[in-house]
């Protein structure tokens, strides 16, 4: 199978820039990332990718009167690495048309909580003021809105009495290690279709789960 090749963009930490060069390097995910690209300078993002050998390059928002001008700086350094599908792995930006011209529908994101629920920032202590049961994670294709774009795949887990944010980020963190890289295999393999809002997934195996209940289910 050919390998598509990644432009990677991010903001922090990289847990899911590392679960994607950990997927890449176990040959589970055909893909290989060209670049990353930094909005902030020293990022821990920044040495995951040295540390793998991979191009990283840091493209300091703050030097950018316009968000659009920062974007077509971005896009420049994309389409210099031949990058067919970005990646946007805790990138705290909010895309302007050039970037989003430059790649129609070959954008994704993460998003730590189920969309369309709890848009935005500081999610996890939305879920929990609200009072939900479950949260999760949504991995979607970038659209004008933001966390509005279609929607790839989602995981869910439960919510606690007694989480904390970071005890539900924690949970959270851990499904998109494992939903990020399968939504950019299914692209990889050509199986995603969009249609308006709807993604069609090709040949999904059968879901394992009918239902999930909690507080579980005890009489009923
Ligand atoms: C992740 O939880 C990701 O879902 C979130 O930032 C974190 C980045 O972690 N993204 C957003 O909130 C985007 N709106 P990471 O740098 O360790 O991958």
């Amino acid at each position: 199978m050919t390998k598509i090749n990644l432009g990677v963009l991010v903001s922090g930490s990289g847990t899911n820039l590392q679960s994607i060069i950990d997927s890449i390097e176990a040959d589970k995910l055909d893909a290989t990332i060209r670049v990353v690209i930094s909005n902030v300078p020293g990022v821990r993002s920044l040495e995951r990718a040295k540390k793998h050998n991979i191009p990283a390059v840091v493209i300091n928002h703050e030097k950018y009167a316009a968000r659009e001008e920062f974007d077509r700086e971005v896009v420049a350094v994309l389409k210099t690495h031949r990058v067919d599908l970005v990646i946007m792995a805790g990138f705290m930006r909010i895309l302007t048309s050039p970037l989003l011209k430059a790649f129609p529908l070959k954008i994704m994101n993460i998003h730590p909580a189920l969309l369309p629920s709890f848009q935005g920032l500081h999610v996890q202590e939305k879920a929990l003021n609200y009072g939900v049961k479950f949260s999760g994670c949504t991995v979607h294709f970038v659209d004008e809105g933001v966390d509005t774009g279609p929607i790839i795949i989602q995981a869910v887990v439960p919510v606690y009495d007694d989480d904390t944010a970071q005890m539900l980020q924690q949970r959270i963190l851990k499904e998109e290690h494992r939903i990020y890289p399968q939504a950019i295999q299914l692209y990889a393999e050509g199986r995603l279709e969009v249609t308006g809002r709807k993604v069609h997934i090709k040949d999904t195996p059968p879901m394992k789960t009918s239902s999930l209940h909690n507080p579980p289910l005890e009489k009923f």
